[in-house]
């Protein structure tokens, strides 16, 4: 090919295909833009078998989607250290005006309790019959962000700067106490029976890309390691582990139903929720709130947030090999609707906000939808319902969804439903 030749069609093709790429990667909300697809079968093995029955699923195709998940998406986690030890470091009967115990607790990972540790704050209602059933969740700006209490320590940890919520040079201030309270109605979550138990999650690792080094991640570097491998956790995973590092102290607490721990979170913790409870079995709920991508909605509808714009904008927290599936969804071994049924058959919770579009709301209601299969086999109610409810029409079967009016958030109304939602299932459980 002549050289003037080849450089022409080069300038004509370039701009082309760049401008794809580009297009593929603009943020799509229109939902007569979503490309057809076909999402993996929950209960088809790998090896093209079908799942005929519980105990095949339990044994072989759960194992094989949580592996999937472990290597392709979240990154495999590793067991908690030998040395994990919890210090009380303080106990008020009387907080909230009498209302509530207040316990806090350093759960260290280091023979050193001043090493690599998370601090979790713990509510119980005082008058509620011990022991009791309760909320676990992380949350963005220290224990003390979710009530003014003055009792509650104010966290010394690294901060994501936000003077709105008192922190300024990536430290919280007395200004930041109860600075998130509308997402934690601590009250009313206590006067309904229940406790609730949070922990920082820059604890577990702070919420920025430096190469793994300030999380717990290099605790479990072997010889010569520096960086989690293309399969091993990233920030999402961290935070998950911590979860059920908490849920270890809640099994010592003679006050907590450990039989009866709702596991939830919001956004990138509600991601982080679906997570946990995905791997750790001991959560007996779970709740998503507005998850959206690499959470509750559906990768293969790339509506909203798409696994290329998550993995480029944040790169830290999936596991390097999801990177592999940016603008390559239908290659993916599995969807999201798989996360959701790696839960069954405890009761899943997931919530979506009408003006959220960057979190797919309908495709966090397909997701749950998409594991109804195998909430049925396992002998539940699945998802009771066949379209997607109207706004503030929750459903409350087992796999449960509801799409409250508004932006993205976590609101008193999304709170009333998550209690709801646990009583009505926890009740049942428990024969209350
Ligand atoms: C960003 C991100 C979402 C995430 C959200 C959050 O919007 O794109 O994936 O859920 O932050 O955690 O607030």
């Amino acid at each position: 090919m002549q050289r003037p030749i080849a450089i022409l069609i080069l300038f004509v093709l370039l701009p082309a295909s760049v401008a794809t790429a580009a297009q593929r990667r603009a943020r799509n909300v229109d939902e007569g833009r979503v490309p057809s697809y076909t999402l993996p079968d929950p209960l088809v093995m790998s090896n093209g078998q079908r799942v005929a029955d519980a105990a095949v699923w339990r044994q072989k195709r759960r194992p094989e989607i949580l592996q999937l998940f472990e290597t392709y998406v979240c990154g495999k986690s590793f067991p908690p250290t030998k040395q994990t030890s919890f210090h009380v470091t303080s106990v008020d009967k009387h907080a909230l005006d009498g209302k509530a115990t207040r316990k806090q607790v350093t759960i260290a990972f280091t023979s050193d309790p001043h090493g690599p540790s998370m601090d979790l704050l713990l509510y119980l209602p005082n008058a509620a019959k011990k022991p009791v059933p309760v909320f676990l969740g992380l949350n963005f700006f220290g224990n003390h962000s979710i009530h003014p209490d003055p009792g509650i320590t104010l966290s010394t940890r690294w901060m994501r700067d936000d003077p709105t919520r008192g922190v300024v040079n990536h430290q919280a201030t007395e200004q930041s106490r109860g600075a998130c309270r509308s997402r934690w109605p601590v009250e009313h979550i206590l006067d309904r029976g229940y406790g609730l138990a949070t922990v920082y999650y820059g604890d577990l690792d702070p919420d920025f890309d430096d190469g793994f080094h300030n999380g717990i991640q290099p605790l479990f570097y072997r010889k010569g390691q520096t960086r989690p491998a293309p399969d091993e956790w990233g920030a999402i995973g961290a935070w998950a582990w911590g979860l059920s590092r908490a849920m270890d102290y809640l099994q010592t607490d003679a006050d907590v139903d450990a039989k009866h721990v709702a596991v939830l979170g919001h956004s990138r913790l509600g991601k982080t929720a679906l997570w946990a409870g995905a791997q750790d079995e001991r959560f007996a709920l779970v709740i998503s709130n507005n998850s959206g991508c690499g959470g509750a909605a559906l990768s293969r509808r790339c509506f909203g947030e798409t696994v290329a714009a998550i993995n480029d904008n944040f790169n830290h927290w999936f596991c390097d090999n999801f990177k592999q599936f940016n603008d390559r969804e239908t290659a993916l071994p599995v969807d999201q609707h798989m996360l959701v049924a790696l839960i069954a058959p405890r009761p899943v919770y997931v919530v979506s906000a009408s003006e959220d579009l960057h979190a797919d709301p309908r495709g966090e209601f397909l997701a749950a939808k998409g594991a109804d299969p195998v909430y049925r086999l396992l002998g539940t109610d699945g998802m009771a319902a066949d379209s997607m409810p109207d706004v503030e029409q929750p459903i409350h079967s087992t796999i449960g969804y509801h799409l409250r009016r508004g932006k993205h958030d976590v609101t008193s109304y999304d709170w009333d439903r998550f209690m709801d939602f646990a009583d009505r299932h926890f009740r049942r459980d428990s024969h209350r």
